[in-house]
């Protein structure tokens, strides 16, 4: 089934000049790019976006990570994108990312793992509302 999902390039990730890198993983991969925007999260849309983590012990460090420095929120297309992109990524936890993931390729620690991807359709629907709240 063709969905969407909501994905960001954390400030790692353009630090490190990653961006293309990922952006060829997904053209390669055949899902489309509907939406892109480079941009600096404020404190108070960081906290709208992972509100369901509010509360949690990493949830401070996380904020502070999203806010300091510019990110890059893209909505991409294709069947079964959300659990593709998830896959794509791997595990939170560099050290446990499938060999060829992104993270396990590139990222250092569940902080420091340059992406983000929707983990549901709810969560995309609202997630990618919440970003480009123009999108059609
Ligand atoms: S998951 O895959 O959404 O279930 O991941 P989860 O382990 O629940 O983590 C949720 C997000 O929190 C980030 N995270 C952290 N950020 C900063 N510091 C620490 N220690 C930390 N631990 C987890 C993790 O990267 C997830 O971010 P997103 O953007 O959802 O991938």
């Amino acid at each position: 089934m063709t969905e969407r999902t909501l994905v960001l390039l954390k400030p790692d990730a353009i630090e490190r000049g990653l961006a293309g890198e990922i952006i060829r993983r997904i053209e390669d991969r055949g899902f489309a790019i509907v939406a892109m925007d480079l941009r600096a999260l404020t404190r108070e849309f960081a906290t709208k976006h992972y509100e369901e983590h509010v509360g949690r012990d990493y949830f401070e460090p996380l904020i502070e990570f999203m806010t300091s420095g510019p990110i890059v929120a893209m909505v991409i297309e294709g069947p079964e994108v959300i659990r593709a992109w998830r896959a794509m990524q791997g595990a939170t936890n560099p050290f446990e990312a499938a060999p060829g993931t992104i993270r396990a390729d590139f990222a250092t620690s569940n902080r420091l793992n340059l992406t983000h991807g929707s983990d549901t359709a709810e969560s995309a629907a609202r997630e990618i509302a919440l970003f480009f709240p123009n999108l059609k």
